[in-house]
Order: C-alpha cells, then structure tokens, then sequence
C-alpha cells in the first residue's frame, strides 16, 4: 500500500488562442501531485481551474507543454512499444460527467459493453456467454443487474444508472485507476451518495484508486483520503479531510463556505468569479491577490510557494516564515 501509481511533476498546459496563437491561457501550471495505491484523492476547484485539463492529461488524451507523468515510474510520454501504451489506456481508466454523451445514443448498452470487453480480452470473443457472465459480475460490483440494461438503448435507463453503466465500463479493462470527472454533477441529487459509495467500495473491495473532480466541497470531504484544491491550474492547498475541514488558504475556506450555503461576508468581497477574470492574463505575486480580502503588499510581488503547516499544504504568505 501507498507506493504511487501515478506521479505527476511540475505539468504545465498551455493552451493558445487565437489564429496566429498570440493569446495564451496557462490551463495547469507546475502542478505535482501523487496519487497513491488504494487511495481516493479529490480534485476541488471552481469552473475554469484546470480540472478537466489535469484528467485528460493524465488519461494521456493531451500532452502536457511541460513536467512529466509516470505510471509505476515510467514516463507515459516516453512509451513507445504500442503494447506498453495500450496496457496504459487499460489500467487507467476515466468516467465523465454526462454519461449519455459517453455512450453511442445508436447502440444498445450491453452491446457496446460487449464491445469493450473483446478490445481488452479478444480471446472473449470466441465465448459470448463467458464475456456476459463477465460483464454481468462487473455491473454487479456497481451495484447494477444485467437484466435492467438488457435490450436496451442509453436514453432508455435513468442518468444514474447510465453512470453506473460507464463505471463498469471502466472496470471490464480491470484498470488499478480511475479518474472521474465531476461524475455525480450530472446525476440526481438523491443518487450521488450511492455513485460515490461505488468509488468507495472499488477501493476497500479491490484496492482500485480514484481521483473524483469535483466543485462540491462536502460530497469531497466524504469520499476522499486527500483532497487538492485548484485554483487558475495551481494547487493552492492540500491534506487529509481533517485538514481541510478547516482550511487555510483564503480560496478554499470560500470554496467552503460557497457549499451549500454563501456566506455574505465572502459574498461583498469577492466581486467576480473565474469566468470574469482574463484568463489570458496572469498577474505577478500570488494568483489569488486580486480576490483576495487578506492580501498584504508581498502578494502583489512575490508568488508564495506551497508551505507545509501542520499535516497540509497551503501557498498562501499567511503562513509563510514571519
Ligand atoms: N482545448 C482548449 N483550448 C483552449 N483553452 C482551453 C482548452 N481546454 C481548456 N481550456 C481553458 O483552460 C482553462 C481550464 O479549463 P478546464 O480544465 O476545462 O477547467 P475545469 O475542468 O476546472 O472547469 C479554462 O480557462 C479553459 O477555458
Ligand atoms: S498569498 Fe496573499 S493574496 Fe495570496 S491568498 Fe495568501 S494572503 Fe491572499
Ligand atoms: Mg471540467
């Protein structure tokens, strides 16, 4: 237990706009982080803050402008033997947010099912009836019947169980890893508790990692072992739960308090969201300054670095060397 699966050091992602390229938005910048054996890690962050950017690199569909990923200590950028990079996008596994648009809406269910299982074992092909059984023991681990997706189309089953479909989808490949990308955000409210309990018990059933994305900072307290909080691609706090049940970092003590409820002081001061921020621009000093109401003259000119207090991490002066 413990050892990393998946290392990820310094990974900037730029991305440019425009025709001639001119305008840059800085998606992730130097972000590190370790995701351990057996581990739930959350990744918290407000629209626009690199979440999706972080997962599609990890999920090796881009490529990072620097730093390096590694799985179980190899570069997954330095791959070259197909083999290698194919056993890659068995073991690490995404789910997105809306499971009707990850699932062919022509095709029935269990045939693209089916579909996955023969990609990851083509000896499965020549025994339908083992492949079945197969999957069936997978919805099983989701907490779904074979008999409830029988025959049907992914617009015939609710959002929720069509969730449930995608996470056995991800399980036929038998991945060590799972990323999910706001997976309950689109399901009923009164599902969510179930979908995360699912990450929960991959876990303590098979030992099978997860990074679960997500804006809600309670439904992150309750799943995770270590929560990251994002703010504009930068890792701004980090810990246990314990932790970041009183967080430290200005941004993520609103991101607290904007769940469920806004608290009205953070409400007069902080006067825009990301959205409304040029994204195309990045200031000098602390990233956060321009929302932030304890901001003190080294912020404007000196980007804090990330301080280890107590069992966390925060980049914030707050509590810098005095
Ligand atoms: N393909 C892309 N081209 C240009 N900009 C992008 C692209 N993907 C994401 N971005 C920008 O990168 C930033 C982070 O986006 P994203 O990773 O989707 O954040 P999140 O998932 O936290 O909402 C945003 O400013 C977004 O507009
Ligand atoms: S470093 Fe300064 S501006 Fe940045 S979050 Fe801390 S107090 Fe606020
Ligand atoms: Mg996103």
């Amino acid at each position: 237990m413990n050892e990393n699966i998946i290392e990820l050091d310094n990974v900037t992602k730029i991305f440019s706009l425009g025709v001639l390229g001119k305008n840059k938005i800085v998606a992730v910048d130097r972000v590190s982080l370790t995701i351990r054996s057996g581990e739930i890690l959350s990744i918290l962050g407000e629209s626009g803050s690199g979440k999706t950017t972080i997962a599609r690199m990890i999920l090796r569909l881009i490529k990072p402008t620097s730093g390096t990923i590694k799985f179980n200590g190899v570069d997954i950028w330095k791959m070259k033997k197909w083999r290698d990079i194919k056993n890659y996008y068995m073991k690490v596994q995404g789910v997105f947010q809306d499971p009707y648009s990850s699932f062919n809406p022509r095709r029935k269910i269990l045939d693209l099912l089916l579909d996955t299982v023969y990609n990851a074992f083509p000896e499965l092909k020549k025994d339908k009836r083992k492949a079945l059984e197969y999957i069936n023991e997978t919805l099983e681990k989701v907490g779904l019947d074979i008999n409830t997706l029988r025959g049907k189309y992914p617009h015939q089953v609710s959002g929720g169980q069509l969730q449930r479909a995608a996470i056995a989808r991800a399980l036929l490949s038998n991945p060590v890893f799972i990323i999910a990308d706001e997976p309950v955000s689109m399901v009923d409210a009164s599902t969510r508790i179930d979908i995360l309990n699912i990450f929960i018990d991959l876990k303590e059933k098979y030992g099978t990692s997860s990074v679960i994305i997500g804006h809600d900072y309670s439904l992150a307290y309750y799943v995770s072992d270590r929560i990251v909080v994002l703010y504009r691609g930068q890792i701004v706090e980090e810990g246990d739960p314990e932790v970041l049940e009183d967080p430290l970092h200005p941004y993520t003590k609103m991101l607290k308090e904007s769940v469920p409820s806004i608290d009205r002081r953070w409400e007069k001061r902080l006067e825009y969201r990301i959205g409304e921020i040029d994204v195309t621009k990045r200031r000098k000093g602390c990233i956060f300054a321009d929302r932030c109401p304890f901001k003190m003259p080294i912020c404007e000119e000196k980007e804090p670095p990330l301080f280890k207090v107590g069992k966390g991490k925060v980049r914030c002066w707050l509590y810098g060397p005095k």
